[in-house]
C-alpha cells in the first residue's frame, strides 16, 4: 500500500531524499474520488518515473461559495486501493491548516488564459487552483506533474503559472478517459441521477459533432449553434458551448489550423465540462495528433 503522508516537511523531505538518491519522481495532484482517469494520469507518471506521489486534497479555496466543496466526496481509504496496483509509493493528504495556516492572506491570482469560461463563469476558482498547485509543487518537488486534458483550461492556467514563477518542474498533459458511452470520466459524475447520467452523453456528442462539422468546414458559429442545440435537446442547461484557440482561449471566429471545442452545462444540480481537440480542416480525425492537449511552452513535454 501507498505510504499515506499528511505532515508537509515529512512530504517533501521524502520526496528530497529520493531525487537526491537520483530517482525521478512524479506527481499526481488531485482531490480524492479517484476513477479510472485518474488511473491513467498515475499509470502515465509511474511510466516515465521511478516513484510516483499522488496528493489527495480538496482544495476549499478553488471552490465558490455556492459550490460543493461540502459535498465534494472524500474517500481517501477507497483511493489507496485504487492506487495500490499502480505502485503509487506516496500519497499526500494533508489537513487544510496544514496547506492554509490559520490567517493566511497569500494567493497566487491569474490571468491569461484564466480569464473566460471557466473563469468567468466561477470567480476566483483559477486563483485557488493556482494557489494550491504552487503549494502543492512546493511540498511535493517532483521532477514532472502530470495533468488530464479534460481541464484543458486548468492546464493551461497552470502551464501559465510555472512558466511565470519559473517553477522547476515538468507539465504533462494527459488525454481524458471517457466511458464506453464518451461521457468523460469526472469524480463530479457520481452526482448524477440515473437519467441525468443518460443526458450527460450529449456533452462528448456534440463535441464529436464539432469535430465533424470544423473538418467539413463549417464555420465556428454554425458548429457553436449545433453543439449548444445537441446538449438543449437531451435537456441539458448550456453555460457555454464554444470554439476558442487553444492555446489564449480567445474565441474562434474564423479558420484556424488548431482549435479547442468546450463545453459546460447542467444536469440538475451537477456542473459538467468537457472539451475536444479539433484536427485540421480538410484532415481526418484519424490524422490528429494522438496525445491532446495544450501545446508544451518549451522545455516542458506534454
Ligand atoms: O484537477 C483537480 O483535481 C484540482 O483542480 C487540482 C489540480 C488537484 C487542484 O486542487
Amino acid at each position: 500500500m501507498p505510504e499515506i503522508v499528511h505532515d508537509p516537511d515529512r512530504m517533501r523531505a521524502l520526496i528530497v531524499e529520493a531525487r537526491a538518491a537520483g530517482r525521478r519522481v512524479g506527481f499526481v495532484p488531485t482531490m480524492g474520488a479517484l476513477h479510472a482517469g485518474h488511473a491513467s494520469l498515475v499509470a502515465r507518471a509511474a511510466a516515465g518515473c521511478d516513484d510516483v506521489a499522488v496528493s489527495i486534497f480538496v482544495n476549499p479555496t478553488q471552490f465558490g461559495p455556492q459550490e460543493d466543496f461540502a459535498r465534494y466526496p472524500r474517500t481517501l481509504s477507497a483511493d489507496a486501493v485504487v492506487l495500490e496496483p499502480h505502485g503509487v509509493r506516496w500519497i499526500y493528504a494533508p489537513e487544510v491548516a496544514a496547506v492554509y495556516p490559520p490567517g493566511d492572506t497569500t494567493r497566487i491570482v491569474v490571468g491569461g488564459p484564466a480569464v473566460p469560461l471557466e473563469g468567468e463563469r466561477r470567480p476566483g476558482h483559477f486563483d485557488g487552483v493556482a494557489t494550491v498547485v504552487c503549494k502543492l509543487f512546493l511540498t511535493v518537488p517532483a521532477d514532472a506533474a502530470y495533468f488530464g486534458a479534460k481541464d484543458w483550461q486548468q492546464t493551461l492556467v497552470v502551464r501559465r503559472m510555472v512558466r511565470d514563477l519559473g517553477l522547476p518542474i515538468e507539465i504533462v498533459v494527459c488525454p481524458t478517459v471517457r466511458e464506453a458511452d464518451g461521457l468523460a470520466m469526472s469524480s463530479r459524475n457520481a452526482y448524477l441521477s440515473a437519467g441525468d447520467r443518460l443526458r450527460a452523453v450529449a456533452l462528448s456528442e456534440s463535441l464529436r459533432q464539432a469535430e465533424q462539422l470544423w473538418i467539413a468546414g463549417a464555420a465556428p458559429t454554425a458548429i457553436e449553434q449545433t453543439m449548444r442545440d445537441t446538449m438543449e435537446r437531451h435537456g441539458i442547461v448550456v453555460d457555454y458551448a464554444v470554439l476558442a484557440d487553444p492555446e489564449s482561449l480567445d474565441p474562434l471566429t474564423d479558420h484556424a489550423i488548431r482549435a479547442v471545442a468546450l463545453v459546460a452545462g447542467r444536469l440538475g444540480s451537477t456542473r459538467l465540462i468537457d472539451n475536444r481537440e479539433l484536427c485540421g480542416r480538410g484532415a481526418s480525425a484519424a490524422d490528429n495528433t494522438p496525445e491532446p492537449g495544450p501545446a508544451p511552452e518549451q522545455g516542458q513535454a506534454r
